[in-house]
């Protein structure tokens, strides 16, 4: 069972189906342009969505709200560096702010970054300094059905070929991404880590871990990998940190608060190269863009994050929503993670081609039947089109993401999801394709009309 009970509720919003038919009309088919008040279970993002503890509130309430050198950044300075090592903590107010000051700081246009998967803000903030973000997954990520248990880890014979390949001068860094979001949540182990942090080393290349989901990746090691089973999570999130030069953190999600970011480094002349970017875009580097009262809730939601209690009712929620959506007829990347379930759209809706947005169709039906908001990762997010709507590239994958906000919601909100997934799954074959009818330039999916396409 979750180690808490609750205090303070607020209502589920419920709608009937003629309401959700006319609201979607209304945003053109964009689920990214419904007001939260016209959702029934939202599962858009896990990121700054979860509940705050009575402790987080209380110690924001003892937030000091000085300007410089306040209480609250120094004691949540100590408890990042008590958990991660790094002697400088550059508080931002997300984690995308954390990747545009180390990224502006260290590359130059023409340079190369590595990563097992950038997130996407990640890559955006790599290409808007010229320069290119190359993934490395492992090749066990492309099998989506498989149960190996680290399906996020790097490439170590890639990563060791472009650290000494005919590019390798334009490599500024390497990242890790904990767990990897752009693999469907799955984890990187901590031998794969430690070799590539030795590589690293070998080639003088500085390594930063992407530690937004730091928590559930060190759950999933002490779960799955031998040698690491007698350890807490605590202890290996603690030796993860250490193989690393730094971190950039969005304390959104396993720092659970609804905002609030830092920029972690052992070194110290790198972190002061990082300071007048800081103070000119996100604040004095005791705040960093974040209220005294935020910088407490952060430090006290980074204590509670590591909780084995807490991490096990997550798994054990995230295993329930499993079983119901594989009972439903509906297949996920497996193992699952932690912060989110994502379903195989593709392969449930084989009518509908890649470039009418299976993903899309999906997560279109599962809002209509009841309410849910999910988030679709495939070719309206991936693909391309070319002036007459001939598809150019497709996704690799039709997915959609169902991510898990933390203490949100609880197993019998997890049950109801189950019951719109099985009754989405008996009618599939009259869930129609999409067609585009307006897109921006850029990041299309966000801001995008599209209409149905009826066979
Ligand atoms: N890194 C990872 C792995 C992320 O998942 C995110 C955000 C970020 C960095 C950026 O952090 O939002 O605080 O600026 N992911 C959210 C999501 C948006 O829904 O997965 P941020």
């Amino acid at each position: 069972m979750e180690p808490y009970r609750i205090k303070v509720v607020e209502p589920l919003p419920v709608t009937t189906r003629a309401q959700r038919e006319r609201a979607l009309r209304r945003v053109h088919y964009n689920l990214f342009g419904l007001r939260a008040d016209e959702v029934t279970i939202d599962l858009l993002t896990d990121s700054g969505t979860g509940a705050l503890s009575a402790a987080q509130w209380a110690a924001g309430m003892a937030g000091d709200e000085s300007y410089a050198g306040s209480r609250s950044f120094h004691h949540f300075q100590d408890v990042v560096r008590d958990l991660t090592s790094y002697p400088c903590v550059l508080p931002v107010h997300q984690g995308r702010a954390a990747e545009r000051i180390l990224f502006s700081t260290l590359l130059s246009p023409g340079r190369i970054t590595l990563s097992n998967t950038h997130f996407d803000t990640t890559r955006a903030n790599v290409e808007l300094n010229g320069c290119q973000a190359v993934d490395l997954p492992c090749p066990e990520a492309r099998d989506l059905d498989s149960d190996e248990p680290f399906k996020g880890n790097i490439d170590l014979d890639r990563l060791a070929e472009a650290l000494r390949g005919p590019d390798a001068s334009r490599v500024a860094l390497v990242v890790m991404t904990l767990t990897s979001n752009g693999e469907a949540g799955q984890p990187v182990s901590m031998d794969n880590l430690t070799r590539a942090a030795a590589l690293c080393r070998a080639h003088g290349v500085p390594l930063f871990l992407d530690a937004a989901r730091f928590a559930e990746n060190a759950w999933l090691v002490t779960r799955r990998e031998p040698g690491y089973r007698h350890m807490s999570p605590r202890q290996v999130a603690e030796q993860a940190f250490r193989l690393a030069d730094g971190c950039m953190m969005s304390a959104k999600k396993d720092g659970i608060v609804h905002i609030g970011g830092f920029l972690g480094l052992r070194d110290r002349s790198l972190a002061e190269r990082c300071e007048p970017l800081l103070i000119a875009t996100e604040g004095f580097p005791t705040y960093g863009g974040l209220a005294g009262r935020d910088l407490d809730m952060i430090a006290q939601g980074l204590t509670e994050v590591t909780d084995p209690r807490y991490l096990q009712a997550r798994a054990d929620a995230a295993q329930h929503l499993a079983r119901l959506t594989r009972a439903a007829g509906i297949d996920i990347v497996e193992p699952p993670g932690l912060h989110a379930l994502y379903l195989n759209a593709g392969r449930l809706l084989p009518h509908i081609a890649p470039h009418r947005f299976p993903g899309h169709a999906l997560a279109c039906h599962l809002y209509l039947e009841g309410g849910i908001r999910s988030v679709e990762l495939g070719s309206l997010y991936l693909g391309s089109e070319d002036d007459n709507g001939a598809p150019v590239t497709a996704a690799p994958y039709e997915l959609v993401r169902l991510a898990l906000p933390r203490r949100t919601y609880g197993l019998s909100h997890l049950d109801y999801v189950g019951e719109v997934l099985t009754a989405v799954a008996k009618d599939k074959e009259r869930i129609p394709g999409y067609r585009l009818i307006e897109q921006p330039p850029l990041l299309r999916h966000f801001r995008c009309k599209l209409e149905p396409v009826p066979e």
